[in-house]
């Protein structure tokens, strides 16, 4: 018999916890399935998408480093946010074995910012420029923000994503420059590796931000990074890096497998696997 199946590719791969929650989400909704690791090269790419376009098994993938970009071009549609984001992380094959791009990283950041967020005049400050940054701008947006600034190390990246933003100054920001200049109630959103383990923590005062601050970690090894721990000690409210992951993966979850992933008690028993 024939079992559905979707993967997540990259390279490296091994490290990714997408099998941990898809499997976990298959087994409890008790759905004859599978998901794997693939470690797909760049070289390879091309290749893996035609085998795996005519298998009908196949629901689709995660896209990860360093193919969410490239796989752009390769695909037969893409959904218009992934489009505007400019990345693809979850490809879904067709039952005419078209592929479809989607961004569902921006959905990752939205869910968990809309439950937290109750004023409509938030600004979201982003630190980074990369493809996760990308996913931030409309995720923040989606989720709530009302304006949005840009804080990178380099500054060319951070005037190119300003624009993409539509941040009120038009212009990107060094991250010396991470203090709060708006009056309204504000949202920081690490979009780098900073904090990761090993690497030097976000450079920030939060003690100068707003009470009703959110911060946002995308990073989630550690799971308890230096920003959050000051954030917590200063009593904001925090997201951690596993509502992103887990976020992204519902939302494509669904888009394989045809049902809602089940989300009960804050995802506590996913949790509890996935920082096992
Ligand atoms: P991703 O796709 O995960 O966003 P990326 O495109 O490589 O990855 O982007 C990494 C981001 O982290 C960039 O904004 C990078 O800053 P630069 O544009 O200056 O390279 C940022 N970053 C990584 N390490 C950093 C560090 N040690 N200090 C400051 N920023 C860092």
């Amino acid at each position: 018999m024939s079992l559905p199946y979707a993967e997540v590719i990259g390279d490296p791969i091994t490290q990714s916890k997408s099998p941990i929650i898809h499997r976990h989400w298959l087994q409890a909704l008790g759905l004859q399935g599978d998901y794997r690791h693939a470690h797909v090269t760049a070289e390879g790419l091309e290749a893996f998408l035609a085998t795996r376009r005519d298998d009908a098994d196949w629901r689709g993938c995660n896209v990860t480093m360093p193919h969410k970009q490239a796989i752009m071009p390769l695909l037969d549609a893409l959904d218009p946010l992934a489009e505007q984001v400019g990345a693809v992380n979850t490809v879904v094959r067709g039952e005419d074995g078209r592929l479809t791009g989607y961004n569902t990283d921006v959905d990752g950041v939205a869910e968990p910012l809309s439950a937290l967020l109750s004023r409509q005049d938030a600004h979201a400050y982003i630190i980074g420029a990369g493809g996760a940054a990308r996913a931030a701008i409309f995720g923040v947006s989606r989720g709530g923000a009302a304006t949005t600034s840009i804080f990178n190390r380099t500054a060319h990246k951070a005037d190119e994503l300003a624009v993409l933003a539509r941040a009120p100054s038009g212009k990107g920001h060094p991250l010396a420059d991470l203090i709060p200049t708006e009056s309204n109630s504000h949202i920081i959103v690490n979009a780098t590796s900073m904090g990761m383990g090993g690497q030097n923590p976000v450079p920030v005062d939060l003690s100068r931000f707003a009470a009703d601050t959110i911060v946002f970690e995308m990073v989630y090894a550690p799971l308890e990074t230096p920003l959050l721990a000051q954030a917590r000690a200063q009593g904001l409210r925090t997201i951690d890096g596993l509502a992103m992951l887990i976020g992204q993966g519902a939302v494509a979850f669904e888009k394989f497998f045809g049902a809602p992933p089940p989300r009960d008690n804050g995802d506590a028993a996913l949790r509890a696997l996935l920082t096992a």
